[in-house]
């Protein structure tokens, strides 16, 4: 049985997550997302929040081998806690690249025996992220076609836009 961990911020989580999360789905036995708590930047939801906004998403997939939970600390804990040895990253644009590659080397200085896998997303998603998509609502614009109406509507909430 292969597991394999998503780790991130996801604040929120869009689409371009979610392709990730189904495309390694249909590889790995078992995927857990772990939504990152303490990380450098400061986030509009909570970890609990996030948690609940992935196990949304993921609703539709009826798949019962991907898990949602929250992690603080280093993400190589996080992965042998949850009996894993692979990171699966999302590899959207060449300027991801450098920021992977450092991130991948120093996990694997952590822990020799971790793999970090990426995945490239569907090129409709390529261009999304998380902030451009809270800047997106924060101006009033339309984000329907990063993230979902529920997340949307939370954005809204939170920004004071609703
Ligand atoms: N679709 C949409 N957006 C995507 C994406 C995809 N497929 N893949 C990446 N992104 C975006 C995210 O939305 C995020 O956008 P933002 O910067 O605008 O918010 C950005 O790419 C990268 O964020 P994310 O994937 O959440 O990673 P991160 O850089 O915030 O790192 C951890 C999160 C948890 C992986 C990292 O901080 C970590 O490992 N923390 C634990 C501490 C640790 O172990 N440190 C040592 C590791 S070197």
């Amino acid at each position: 049985m292969v597991t394999a961990i998503y780790p991130g911020t996801f604040d929120p989580p869009t689409y371009g997550h979610l392709d990730v999360i189904k495309r390694a789905a249909a590889v790995f036995d078992r995927i857990i997302v772990g939504v990152a708590v303490n990380t450098k930047k400061e986030t509009l939801f909570t970890a609990e929040e996030r948690v609940a906004l992935i196990n949304r998403m993921i609703t539709d997939l009826s798949n019962d081998n991907i898990t949602v939970s929250s992690f603080s600390g280093l993400v190589v804990d996080f992965a042998c806690e949850s009996g894993a040895f692979i990171i699966l990253r999302g590899l959207r644009t060449f300027s991801d690249f450098e920021y992977e590659f450092q991130m991948a080397l120093a996990n694997r200085k952590l822990l020799d025996k971790i793999e970090t896998v990426f995945i490239i997303p569907t090129e409709q998603y390529a261009l999304a992220s998380s902030s451009v998509v809270r800047e997106i609502v924060s101006l009033g614009g339309d984000a329907g076609s990063f993230i979902p109406h529920f997340i949307e509507q939370g954005l809204k909430h939170k920004l004071g836009k609703a």
